[in-house]
């Protein structure tokens, strides 16, 4: 038997059957057939296509860019050119923006102006601000960045005050009109035991009740507590106030509420008072237009929390 996988057998030619190209596998040959005329002409489409295409669309990379193209067509005009029509509509809104007294900027005395300053303002907002406070403005507890939906306010919750905070931001060394305050560092100041005592009067602060655990369920040693008061009233409340309330003039938190910058267990309040912190915004009148500012300031004021 011969092996039909090393000698097939011949195909043999009919009559009638096309010339072969003179390539064979196997025995098999292949015919010499012209391509179907309509795949011949798609293919011939598609080059002039194609070269047309590269004359009059950019097309073809070169060091610097693509080749513009006789059209002069370009994504990136077309997208400023919609921006200039938003902006040339809106012009007029955005330049009362920065000439109108905010506060008369609201929904029942100009619901126009207001509508367009809480809707670029979350814009912005969005763009410039979520990443530290969040997408919903909740900042991000006990690191640092604080809530502004509630009405716990370190700088100031009124328009104004708000306005000022985003314009020219916190503890910055770009803008000299920048929020500024520090804490003191009680690292080798105050000795660890006094540390302790005056940690857990400051958690003593938000226990209302009396039961020895703070407004966050955090427990405390009273004795230590009531040992740290005088340390307090010594070494803090010239900042954080004789009642531990807090002082907007210095940024200084309120330590009798619910609410934690950098957090309110024992751990935390160590490390501020040892180390104490330095919270840093952006100068956002350096970034944004005084619209974009002011728009954001009525967005934020707007959010809940404004007074
Ligand atoms: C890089 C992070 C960061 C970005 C971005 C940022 N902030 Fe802040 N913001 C902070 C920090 C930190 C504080 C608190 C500083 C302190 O400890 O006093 C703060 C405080 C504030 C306060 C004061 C809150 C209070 O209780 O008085 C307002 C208002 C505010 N930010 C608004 C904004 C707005 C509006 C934007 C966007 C235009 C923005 N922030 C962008 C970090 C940021
Ligand atoms: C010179 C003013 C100043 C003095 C003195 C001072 N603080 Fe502060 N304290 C601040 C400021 C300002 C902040 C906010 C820092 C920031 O946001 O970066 C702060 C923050 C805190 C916080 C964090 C609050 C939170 O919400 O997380 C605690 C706790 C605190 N101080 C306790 C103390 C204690 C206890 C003392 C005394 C041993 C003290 N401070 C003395 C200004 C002061």
């Amino acid at each position: 038997m011969t092996d039909q996988r090393n000698h097939p057998e011949e195909q043999v030619l009919q009559d009638g059957d096309p010339e072969t190209t003179g390539h064979s596998w196997d025995g098999i040959k292949e015919f010499n057939n012209p391509l179907p005329r309509w795949w011949l002409w798609c293919f011939y489409l598609t080059i002039i296509w194609g070269v047309a295409y590269s004359v009059l669309y950019p097309a073809w990379p070169g060091i610097s860019g693509a080749t513009a193209g006789v059209l002069g067509f370009s994504t990136r005009a077309q997208v400023a050119e919609e921006i200039d029509r938003f902006d040339a509509l809106n012009a007029d809104l955005r330049q009362q923006l920065t000439e109108v007294d905010l506060t008369t900027v609201t929904r029942e005395d100009n619901p126009d102006l207001y509508n367009f300053a809480v809707q670029a303002g979350e814009s912005t907002f969005t763009t410039w601000c979520s990443q530290c406070h969040g997408a919903g403005a909740a900042g991000v507890q006990a690191a640092g960045y604080p809530n502004l939906l509630d009405d716990d306010w370190l700088w100031g919750g009124t328009l104004e005050d708000i306005q000022a905070t985003i314009a020219h931001g916190i503890r910055n060394e770009d803008d000299p009109d920048a929020r500024w305050s520090e804490m003191t560092a009680f690292e080798g100041i105050l000795a660890d035991e006094e540390i302790s005592q005056v940690v857990n009067y400051a958690m003593s602060l938000s226990d209302e009740d009396g039961d020895g655990v703070n407004a966050i369920s955090q427990t405390y040693d009273e004795e230590l507590a009531s040992a740290g008061e005088t340390i307090f009233l010594d070494n803090c409340a010239a900042c954080h106030g004789d009642a531990g309330t807090g002082d907007r003039f210095l940024g200084a938190p309120n330590l009798t509420d619910a609410i934690w910058l950098y957090g309110g267990t024992p751990e935390a309040i160590e490390e501020t008072v040892r180390h104490a912190r330095f919270g840093v915004m952006p100068a956002w009148s350096l970034r944004l237009s005084e619209a974009e500012v002011n728009a954001t300031a009525i967005y934020v004021h707007g959010l809940g929390g404004g007074e």
